[in-house]
């Protein structure tokens, strides 16, 4: 049986990395993060690292804006999972020039893990963060480095524990504004199971060059479908507030960062329907729970039985 690829994360200690991180230590990868020495001296990072140390991550030091600390770590791997945050993403042409010059790299993850920004109908300020992804991507392709794109849709723990409620700290028990009609599909994913879904996919043949989505059965609902969903839950009837596309394009304009932001997510997934408006086509892309079925991802049902 072939080795396990060597995997370096860069942008683990930032909130999504922290999955990557533990589901690659877990599912046997040699696993290193790319650190900058700054973070572990900062109080807010300590239980993340110690948490490393405890899976016996290798850290490997660094700045994204420090290019040979990126090719000598790069060196050390065989694969490069990038989940830098929003600020860093259009700086991940720096990956992508180390990754050309070490020339050791057999598959590079970028950082992603949200809707497919090729197939969006995002407005801004959205529109602007999915550009920068779209352009990594044709940068990679031009490269011809080789690839898997993760399309993870919505993280479950951004948006079920209140039901996408603007504001809220819980999940609503009266009233309940729904984003559009209510009916188009949107797709939750709990942080956890995309570690794993990714992890999988890192040496998989099948997932070369192709986009990987996460889109297993039992998470794909529309809006009108989680609230009732929920009300089953809670054995009551919520006043369901419908907000139309317009009201919502008004607010996008008028809110400041990040709301407007939150607000522009909302439009593209829960009005255009962007992460269910299209068939995924072999040429392009597969899908996680197809080509993964034993893994027990955890259902919208089972994720919501926690804020009952
Ligand atoms: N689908 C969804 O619902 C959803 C939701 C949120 C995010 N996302 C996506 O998930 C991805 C990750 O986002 P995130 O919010 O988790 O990111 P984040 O928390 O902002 O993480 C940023 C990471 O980059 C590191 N970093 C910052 N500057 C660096 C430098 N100069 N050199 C090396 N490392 C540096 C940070 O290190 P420190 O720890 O030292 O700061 C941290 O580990 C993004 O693509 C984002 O769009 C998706």
């Amino acid at each position: 049986m072939e080795a396990k690829s060597k995997v370096l994360i860069i942008g683990g200690t930032g909130y999504f990395g922290k999955f990557i991180v533990e589901a690659s230590a877990k599912s046997g990868y040699p696993t290193f993060a790319f650190v900058r020495e700054s973070t572990l001296c900062n109080p807010a990072k300590t239980k993340i690292i110690q948490k490393f140390v405890a899976l016996g991550i290798s850290f490997l030091f660094g700045d994204l804006y420090d290019h040979r600390s990126l090719v000598r770590a790069i060196k050390e791997v065989d694969v490069v999972i990038s989940t830098v945050g929003h600020h860093l993403l259009a700086d991940q042409d720096k990956i992508i020039a180390a990754i050309k010059e070490a020339g050791n790299i057999k598959r590079f993850l970028p950082s992603e893990f949200g809707s497919d920004v090729d197939r969006m109908h995002a407005v801004d300020p959205l529109r602007s963060t999915y550009a920068l992804k779209a352009r990594t991507r044709r940068m990679i392709e031009a490269e011809k480095i080789p690839y898997t794109i993760v399309s993870s849709n919505l993280f479950s723990s951004f948006f079920l524990p209140t039901l996408a409620q603007t504001g809220a700290s819980g999940p609503p028990k009266e009233k309940v504004v729904i984003l559009g009609d209510g009916n188009l599909k949107a797709i939750f994913n709990r942080e956890e199971d995309i570690g794993i879904y990714t992890m999988r996919a890192v040496d998989d043949p099948r997932t070369l060059n192709k986009i990987l989505y996460i889109k297993p059965p039992a998470n794909i609902y529309s809006f009108n479908d989680l609230v009732s969903l929920w009300e089953k839950k809670i054995g009551k009837t919520l006043e369901r507030i419908y907000v139309p596309e317009e009201q919502l394009l008004k607010n996008i304009k008028e809110a400041s960062p990040p709301l407007n932001v939150i607000f522009s997510v909302y439009h593209s997934v829960f009005v255009k329907g962007d992460q269910t408006n299209f068939e995924i086509d072999p040429s392009f892309g597969v899908e996680a729970s197809q080509l993964y079925p034993d893994v027990k991802y955890i259902s919208v049902d089972e994720f919501l039985n926690h804020f009952v």
